[in-house]
């Protein structure tokens, strides 16, 4: 192990217990005016009747840290300020830097885990929700897969309901041919809007819709050949912007409302069974505890429509009880946007009410806040509509390829182009990721994309920087030698190094990645201002070789680190 906080926090844990005669959180943190504290006295001294003071002195006699703690004080109300040994930080980075998980151990207890990601709707062009959904998402799933989890993705996409009638008619009135062309390019909301305006305009194309729901939720074979046409021309579309934005869901991924339909009878059925159904306005409810309106009554989801059709609540009850008692899952990921948050907390209230959603599994809704413009207003075209994501990736795409082009103009024309690609869609994602996720973030591309300050440019570009270290010396950095921590910078790099595999397990529990993001940039400044002040390649003999291990260390770091949230790090830009 070379999580320095969480090795300090087990000694110190066991100390503590032993003065409390009970478990006792540490509480142990990175400290400016030492390496660590440890404020865990405090809390303890109202139960213990004692000084923190004296019980942080007691905790410390009897905490068993010689190998790692160089000195430890007792400061102010009772905190414990630790300073860290030279050897036994330089041995632990000795150790991460041997092991090819960077001291990132995997999961104890690897589970099954649900993510409900993306999950744009047939013949409906997806919009900016859709790629924060996406790029949230995809993290969460490479994150989760490195620590070994078993990842399900399931892209719960729009793929049923009342629309589809006027969709399948408007395909009829095109003919196949043209529809799936038009649907290929991705003019998808030009196809949706030209079926709603005949829906509204034309009383008989809206008769002709309505039959074609009944023939569609009845099963009627030409009505779901064209249904199906409808979706594959979709999918194929939402392959391509997932292939231009690299994340890992593919066709195998898709899991839309429709995978569900057989399942909707018997859960109503069961929740039938079960009494936790009601009828109200002829549609059949079931009402969740601890939902009122704004007029004091329950509210309810509704399972089953007046006209007998099932809703977008039915199946997500469906969904969810497919995925706990099907696919054994006990962390169920919604990377869904907040406005749908009462809704999914609904579902999981009456999935416990059914007894679907048992300990240990647990669904937690992974929300997210809105995309704006420069302007601070919702992100839109120069015409007002919903910016178009292909269109958004392309332009950053072009951005980035002018920048690089401007930076380093010996690129030769390949490596130039993948770069950009590589520097555009990673702004897209480190500017959403980089965000804490609950609040709206807007969209600046020139400080997007820029070389330096907050942004995955600056981290790609560290990581270039130290490569070209060793392309210029012409040197490959030797992983096991000795690491000597003589200056400070050294030493604080050490430090930031050290901190890696917490800010992963943090990221794994909280899918909260601007933390990851926040710490990749700690690290980036503290290498900076290691390689300001320690000469590498001048460098010689064993001291040279540690500095090689350290940048080496440092662009492993921040590659994983970036490869986790799914942005690639270039050799060179
Ligand atoms: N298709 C929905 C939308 O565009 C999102 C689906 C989210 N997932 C779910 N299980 N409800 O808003």
């Amino acid at each position: 192990m070379t999580d320095l906080e969480s090795l300090l926090n087990d000694r110190l844990a066991a100390a503590f217990a032993a003065v409390a005669g009970e478990p006792v959180d540490p509480v142990v943190r990175r400290s400016q005016h030492a390496d660590f504290q440890a404020d865990g006295a405090l809390p303890l001294a109202r139960r213990l009747g004692r000084a923190p003071r004296d019980i942080a002195a007691d905790a410390l006699g009897r905490a068993d840290l010689a190998d790692l703690v160089a000195t430890a004080e007792i400061s102010g109300p009772g905190f414990i300020n630790l300073k860290l040994r030279d050897d036994a930080l330089a041995g632990l980075v000795g150790a991460m830097s041997g092991d090819e998980r960077l001291g990132v151990p995997p999961a104890a207890a690897p589970e099954t885990v649900i993510i409900d990601y993306s999950a744009p709707n047939v013949a409906k062009e997806m919009h900016v929700g859709h790629l924060r959904s996406t790029v949230i998402g995809d993290a969460a799933a490479r994150t989760l897969d490195w620590l070994g989890h078993d990842i399900r993705r399931a892209n719960h996409v729009g793929d049923w309901g009342t629309p589809f009638g006027m969709l399948i008619e408007h395909l009829l009135d095109l003919g196949e041919t043209e529809a799936a062309h038009e649907l290929s390019v991705g003019d998808l909301n030009g196809f949706y809007r030209a079926a709603r305006v005949k829906f509204d305009a034309d009383p008989a194309f809206a008769e002709r819709s309505r039959l074609r729901v009944v023939a569609l939720q009845s099963g009627d074979p030409t009505t779901l050949r064209l249904w199906r046409l409808l979706v594959d021309e979709s999918e194929k579309y939402f392959l391509a912007v997932y292939d231009k934005l690299g994340v890992t869901l593919t066709a195998e991924h898709f899991f839309g409302e429709s995978y569900y339909n057989d399942l909707l009878a018997p859960v109503v059925d069961a929740l039938d069974g079960l009494g936790l159904l009601r009828e109200s306005d002829g549609a059949l409810c079931v009402f969740p505890r601890g939902f009122t309106g704004r007029d004091g009554e329950p509210m309810p989801i509704i399972v089953r429509k007046r006209d007998g059709g099932y809703g977008y609540g039915a199946t997500d009850l469906a969904a969810i009880r497919h995925r706990t008692q099907d696919l054994k899952a006990t962390r169920l990921l919604y990377v869904v946007g907040s406005p749908q948050h009462q809704h999914l907390e609904m579902v999981y209230q009456s999935a416990r009410e059914a007894g679907w959603l048992a300990a240990p599994a647990r669904a937690e809704h992974i929300g997210f806040g809105q995309v704006l413009g420069a302007d601070g207003k919702k992100l839109a075209s120069r015409a007002g509509d919903t910016v178009k994501l292909v269109d958004l990736l392309d332009e950053a795409v072009a951005r980035a390829a002018a920048i690089v082009a401007e930076k380093n103009p010996e690129l030769d024309a390949d490596t130039r182009a993948e770069v950009a690609r590589m520097v555009g869609i990673g702004a897209i994602k480190y500017v959403d990721l980089s965000s804490d996720r609950i609040k709206d973030y807007s969209f600046h591309w020139d400080r997007m994309l820029s070389f330096s300050g907050d942004t995955g440019a600056y981290l790609q570009y560290t990581h270039a920087r130290i490569n070209s270290i060793f392309r210029r010396g012409a040197v490959s950095p030797d992983r096991a030698a000795a690491v000597l921590l003589g200056s400070p910078a050294e030493r604080a790099l050490a430090m930031e190094l050290l901190g890696f595999a917490a800010v992963v397990a943090d990221a794994a529990e909280t899918l909260q990645f601007h933390r990851l993001t926040g710490y990749l940039q700690n690290l980036a400044g503290a290498y900076t201002a290691f390689y300001d002040n320690c000469p590498v390649l001048k460098a010689e003999g064993a001291v040279r070789e540690s500095r090689l291990l350290l940048c080496d260390l440092t662009a492993r770091v921040i590659a994983q680190g970036l490869a986790l949230l799914g942005i690639e790090a270039p050799e060179r830009m």
